[in-house]
This record gives C-alpha cells, sequence and structure tokens, in this order.
C-alpha cells in the first residue's frame, strides 16, 4: 500500500526532529556541548535563543523563575554572535560565552543591551527605573559575546525587606518554584537564577550573595553555584547589601560552565575600584579553566568541621551520602583532617551578636541610595521613599502583610559610625580566630560542609566557596556539598569541585519538565 502524501511528510519531519535531537540535546546542554553544536554547523545562537525562550515560555508559568525577557534583544545579539563565528578563521578562538544565552538576577542592571531591561530587586517600586548602563559583570558577558536573555527572579529586596518572608517570593515574579519538588522551599535569594539553570530554561545565569543567596538555592536545586572571593566580581551597577560580604557569581548546571563564566566576569572595574583592584591579584595568570583537573583532589587537605555542620540524623540519606563522599574523596586522593572546630560558631551563627545585622543594615542604606543616584530615570530616588511606596501599596495585594523591618531599621541608620565599625572590629576578629586560623593550623586547602551550612562563616570575611549537587533526600529535594576557602583560592576550590563532580555526577535534572515540554 502506499503511503498517503500527509503520512509521509509527517515520517519526514519526525525524522528530521530526531536527526535535530541527535545532534543538539537542549536538557543539559552545556557551554562546551553548546560550542561544539555551533561549530559542527548543528545549531545557531537564534536557534538556541529561541529554543529556550520557548521553554521559558511552557516552564514559567508554574515555576515563576523569570521577571523580565529581552526577547528582541536577545535574538539581535545571537545574531551578532552568529555572524562573528561565520565570519571567524578556523584558528581564531573566540570567547566561551559567545552565543551563549544568561539570565541576571533582578538586582543586576542590564540596560546597555538595548533592549531595556528593568533592574528591580522584585520591587514594585523600582518599575520604571532605567539605570544608566550595564552592570559591570553584565558589560564583560556582553564583551564576550554572551546573549543576555532576561532577569531572574529574586526574594525581594534580596530577602532583606523583613524576616519571614517566603524564599523566592517577590511582587512582581510571585513564588518561585523548587522544580524537583513544588511543595519545598526553593532556599533564595538568587532563587529564579537556580531555578532557570536547574529547569534547563537557560544554559547560564548569574546570582549574587551576601551570605547564603547563591549558596543555599544552588544546594536546594541541584546546580553547582559559585561565590567568588568579594571584589573578584564588579558589584558596579548591582543592588547590593553590604560591600564587605555582596559578591556576584555563576549559577550552572556543571562546574565547568560555572568556571566558563566565572572568567568571563572577573577583574577590576574602575566603578568598583577599591575591591576589585585588591581582588584582582588573586585572577591566576592563563585564568581558571586551566583548573578544570579532574585529579584535582589529590593532595588537597580538605577540614570537616563535623560537630557544627554534620549534624544529621543517624540512619539518615544525608548521613550515608556523606559518609560515601568522604570516601570518594579519599581514594581520590584527598585528605580529610575531620572532628574540627572553631570555638565561636554560634556568634557566626548569629547577625545580631556577631555585628552583621547592624553592618549590613548601615551599609544597605549607603549602598542602594548611591545605586539609585546613578539611575537614568527612576520613580525613587532613596530608601525613604521606598518605604514610603510600600506604606502606599501594602504589599501588593497578593500575599499578606510582610511589613519592612529591615529596610526601616536600615533607613534610621546613619553611615559607618561607632556601632558599625565595633561591628566590623568583631567580624574581623571572628573571622582571624575563625576560619583563618583553622585553615592556617591545619595548613587545609578548603573546609567542606553540607549544602549552605558554612553561609555565615564564609560570608563574614568575603571567602570564596563552590557548591556541587551532592544527593537528594528522602522527599526528593536536592543537597550540595559545599567547599569554601580563604580569599582568592578559587583555583584550588575548582580543582575540588571540579574532581568531586566528575567522580560523582550526582546532578539528574527534575523530572516533571519531561511531561511539560
Ligand atoms: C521595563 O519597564 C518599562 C516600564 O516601566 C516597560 O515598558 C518595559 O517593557 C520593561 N522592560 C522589559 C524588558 O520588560
Amino acid at each position: 500500500m502506499l503511503l498517503s502524501a500527509a503520512r509521509c511528510l509527517l515520517l519526514l519531519l519526525v525524522a528530521a526532529a530526531a536527526a535535530a535531537a541527535v545532534a543538539f540535546e537542549l536538557e543539559e546542554a552545556t557551554v562546551d556541548s553548546i560550542r561544539g553544536a555551533f561549530a559542527d554547523g548543528d545549531l545557531t545562537s537564534r536557534g538556541l535563543v529561541e529554543l529556550y525562550l520557548h521553554r521559558i515560555a511552557a516552564l514559567d508559568p508554574a515555576l515563576h523563575a523569570v521577571v523580565e525577557l529581552d526577547s528582541d534583544g536577545a535574538l539581535a545579539a545571537a545574531d551578532r554572535a552568529d555572524a562573528v563565528r561565520r565570519l571567524a578563521s578556523a584558528g581564531d578562538a573566540l570567547p566561551q560565552p559567545n552565543g551563549i544565552p544568561v539570565l541576571v538576577k533582578d538586582n543586576i542592571a542590564a540596560a546597555g543591551g538595548g533592549g531595556a531591561l528593568n533592574a528591580t530587586v522584585g520591587s514594585l517600586a523600582l518599575v520604571g527605573s532605567r539605570p544608566a548602563g550595564d552592570a559591570g559583570v553584565v558589560e564583560r558577558l556582553r564583551r564576550a559575546g554572551a546573549v543576555v536573555l532576561g532577569t531572574a527572579s529574586l526574594s525581594e529586596w534580596c530577602n532583606f525587606r523583613a524576616p519571614g518572608i517566603p524564599a523566592g517570593w517577590s511582587p512582581r515574579a510571585g513564588q518561585g518554584k523548587n522544580p524537583y519538588v513544588p511543595s519545598a522551599t526553593p532556599c533564595s535569594s538568587s532563587s529564579g537564577s537556580v531555578i532557570a539553570a536547574a529547569a534547563n530554561m537557560v544554559a547560564v545565569t548569574i546570582g549574587t550573595e551576601t551570605d547564603g543567596s547563591i549558596m543555599c538555592p544552588s544546594s536546594y536545586n541541584s546546580v553547582v553555584g559559585i561565590k567568588p572571593t568579594v571584589g573578584l566580581t564588579s558589584r558596579a551597577g548591582v543592588v547590593i547589601i553590604s560591600p564587605r560580604m555582596d559578591t556576584v557569581g555563576p549559577i550552572c548546571r556543571t562546574v565547568s560552565d560555572a568556571v566558563h563564566v566565572l572568567e568571563a566576569i572577573v577583574g577590576y572595574d574602575p566603578r568598583d575600584a577599591e575591591a576589585t583592584r585588591l581582588a584582582s591579584q588573586y585572577i591566576p595568570e592563563g585564568g581558571y579553566r586551566q583548573f578544570l583537573n579532574i585529579d584535582g583532589l589529590r593532595g588537597k587537605r580538605l577540614g570537616i568541621l563535623r560537630k557544627d555542620f554534620f549534624r544529621f540524623p543517624s540512619g539518615s540519606i544525608q548521613q550515608k551520602v556523606f559518609d560515601d563522599h568522604f570516601n570518594t574523596i579519599s581514594k581520590m586522593g584527598g585528605i580529610l583532617v575531620d572532628n574540627l572546630e572553631i570555638p565561636s560558631m554560634n556568634i557566626i551563627n548569629d547577625a545580631v551578636q556577631s555585628g552583621e545585622r547592624a553592618l549590613m543594615l548601615a551599609e544597605f542604606k549607603l549602598s542602594l541610595n548611591s545605586y539609585l543616584s546613578e539611575l537614568a530615570t527612576s520613580p525613587v530616588r532613596s530608601l525613604s521613599e521606598i518605604i514610603d511606596f510600600n506604606n502606599k501599596h501594602p504589599v501588593e495585594e497578593r500575599m499578606p502583610e510582610f511589613g519592612q523591618s529591615y529596610l526601616l531599621q536600615s533607613e534610621v541608620t546613619n553611615g559607618i559610625g561607632p556601632t558599625e565599625k565595633k561591628a566590623i572590629a568583631k567580624l574581623n576578629e571572628l573571622c582571624e580566630r575563625g576560619l583563618e586560623k583553622i585553615m592556617r593550623v591545619n595548613k587545609l586547602d578548603a573546609i567542606v560542609a553540607p549544602g549552605a551550612s558554612a553561609h555565615s562563616l564564609l560570608a563574614i570575611g568575603g571567602y570564596p566557596a563552590i557548591t556541587v549537587p551532592a544527593g537528594y533526600a528522602s522527599n526528593g529535594v536536592p543537597f550540595a556539598i559545599c567547599f569554601g576557602g580563604l580569599k582568592g583560592s578559587e583555583p584550588k576550590l575548582i580543582e575540588i569541585a571540579y574532581s568531586f563532580e566528575q567522580a560523582t555526577k550526582v546532578r539528574r535534572p527534575p523530572t516533571f519538565q519531561h511531561s511539560v515540554v
């Protein structure tokens, strides 16, 4: 029997779709697999942007990871990246992010692409504000040919509006959802960046962290987060809470992808001069990719703060998983230094006692007012006007009243006075007697901790960390292992994290998405 013409056509289409699927797999695509598909002519940057826009349209109504999309700007940037690649000769090494789509957290200004993305920190008070240009990290991404697709959702004001607000919620994007277990927390504040990466809505994302905001959501959503040493990446054009602690970093699905992005965004920026100049000394000659070393655990000394961080019910999945991981680390040549203790951990973990809260309140007002003063246009120009806006629009009708106690407490601060100087001295002392001492005395290359448990220890000194997927709890919620170290120790942390990731390969994509797309 002859096949009907329609059936023939259908078979051809199916065959063509199958061929394309073999040539390029969108799900779990990496910077390297995308570059490979570009090079083989199986994919263009424009095609990739279209695939991700399609996926975002399908998934975001359920996941709330995106605040704004700049589709036209992204397609134009993709065309430029495609043209650059067409014109490049065989031997030219294009920057790693060339043609790769990226979502940036909604506290990072991305106005320079002509596409008018607004940075609103999730707040309706900032709708209609226009940054004068790109944030320092966005400038670097664009220079490397990355395609800025849009902004990712977050906890409003990076979790600094008031205590008790649901993690990942903002009046602009609603409640961000953990794609593994939608009823579980996504953790925050870089929730949208993390959800988007986890659910394959984009190739790579950028988040920010003051104290836990990259590490915690990365852990809960099975992705890799790098929280760089403070100053390694510029904070210019970013709404930050604390210049002492805030840092901008990549959130991706693999260590290698995160390292490709890190390499593109580090460096001196005259608009964040002091911190980026100081941290520039840490940038290794030849960049960070050379530390993607499969044997990177060999000879590394890893400290386990057992009492403070590894408190699991005996017989729990976490306990078994971390025991397995420690065995793997030993087999890979890592040296575990167990049962270490930092005497003041209880104070470090208490933001009031450590001085961290007092400093954050004062620094937030200074940084926010300075950011707002630099905007090209804005309906609000100060923290006090934002507080007025919130009073006039009591929480945005959609959620119960949350209040704004952190904003109010911040507003009554008055710069870095005696209280804040005392807080700084206390934090410095906690660092010196805490992480600095334990690393020195035990000759450690890194500390290891589950999930984001070490976030305050690492926040107060501006120290770096990398989280890598480590397992899934009995309810299906992912958890990570975190490697942290002294300032500038990214090369070691990358070796450790990459070697661990390659030996364990724990990450798997959330399964719901197969039925959605
Ligand atoms: C930015 O905000 C303006 C209005 O405030 C809006 O017209 C524009 O569409 C927004 N940009 C994007 C990309 O959504």
